[in-house]
Order: structure tokens, then C-alpha cells, then sequence
């Protein structure tokens, strides 16, 4: 078992494919393990796309990373990771095998609908990013328990 991260990217969840891209993730044996709707800020999306500052495409990425609703899934399943990268085909929607997520819901290289960890280490990394813990931190007079998150994050 393996678990993998899903971003539903702005495109498709203006789309309206979220539902339709989830089923066919648990149509190929993957299940769905963590679900969170929210929106890109700086910090997260720069995070997130830090191995590829200074690439001709990093600000545009960035702009439409930002440009509307995102939704996190964390997948679980035998080889999770390679599974899902198959499902979502080629990074440019018009090379991806037919039948794909990004043959069917991508607009070109950048809106290309969807993201899959490449790699089991990058999923673990990308999911305590998009899934960040909650940690104890202290105790008010009342006895009121007060948390704070490791990563701040909009829309909620
Ligand atoms: O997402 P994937 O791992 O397939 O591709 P990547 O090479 O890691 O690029 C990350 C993301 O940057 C892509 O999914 C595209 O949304 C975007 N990109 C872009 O806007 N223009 C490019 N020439 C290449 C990638
Ligand atoms: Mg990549």
C-alpha cells in the first residue's frame, strides 16, 4: 500500500470534473483517503512548485495555480504513485493516451487539470503540505485547548 497526492487543478474544478475525477480514481483501485477543498496562497503555491523556480513557466504556473479552486486528495492503493501518473497522462493534454484524465479534462500544458506526486518521497512532502497537522500548543486559563496549524492555509 502506497499512498499518492491528487490536485484538482483550477481548471477542472471550473469544470466542473471534480466528481467526475474522482470516480475514476476509485474506478482504478485507488481509494480516497483525505479530501480538502481550499485555495492556493503564495507561501503553499511556492512551496509546492519549489523545485521548479527560475523555469520560463514558473509565474504563469503560479498565477494559474492561484486563479481558483483547488481540490487535495490523498490516494491509497498498491503502487499508488505510478498508478495515478498513468491515469492522469502526459503533463501536455495533447500527448496523454486517450481515455486519460488530462485527454479529457486538460486545455493545454499549464491548465492540464490535474497533479500526481512523482514519487513516493514527494508524496509525503506534498501531503503535509496540503494536509497539514494540527499541534497542541498551550492551554488558555479557561482550560480552552488552543491549536495552532504547522502551515497556514486560506478558505477555511
Ligand atoms: O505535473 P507534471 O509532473 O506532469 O509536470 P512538471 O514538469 O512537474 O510540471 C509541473 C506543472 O507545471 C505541470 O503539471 C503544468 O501545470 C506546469 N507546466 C507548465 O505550465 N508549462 C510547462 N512547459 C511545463 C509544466
Ligand atoms: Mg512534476
Amino acid at each position: 500500500m502506497e499512498n499518492t497526492l491528487l490536485l484538482i487543478k483550477p481548471n477542472a474544478t471550473e469544470q466542473n470534473a471534480v466528481g467526475r475525477i474522482l470516480a475514476m480514481a476509485e474506478e482504478n483501485n485507488m481509494v480516497i483517503q483525505k479530501l480538502r477543498m481550499f485555495n492556493f496562497t503564495d507561501e503553499i503555491a511556492q512551496n509546492f512548485y519549489a523545485e521548479h523556480v527560475g523555469r520560463e513557466f514558473y509565474e504563469p504556473l503560479m498565477k494559474f495555480m492561484k486563479s481558483g479552486k483547488t481540490v487535495g486528495v490523498v490516494l491509497s492503493g498498491d503502487n499508488a504513485v505510478k498508478n495515478l501518473r498513468a491515469l492522469l497522462g502526459n503533463t501536455n493534454p495533447e500527448e496523454a493516451n486517450p481515455g486519460t484524465v488530462r485527454a479529457l479534462f486538460g486545455e493545454n500544458t499549464r491548465r492540464n487539470a490535474c497533479h500526481g506526486s512523482d514519487s513516493a518521497e514527494s508524496a509525503k512532502r506534498e501531503i503535509s503540505l496540503i494536509f497539514p497537522e494540527y499541534v497542541f500548543i498551550n492551554k488558555n486559563k479557561d482550560g480552552l485547548t488552543w491549536f495552532k496549524r504547522f502551515t497556514k492555509l486560506s478558505g477555511e
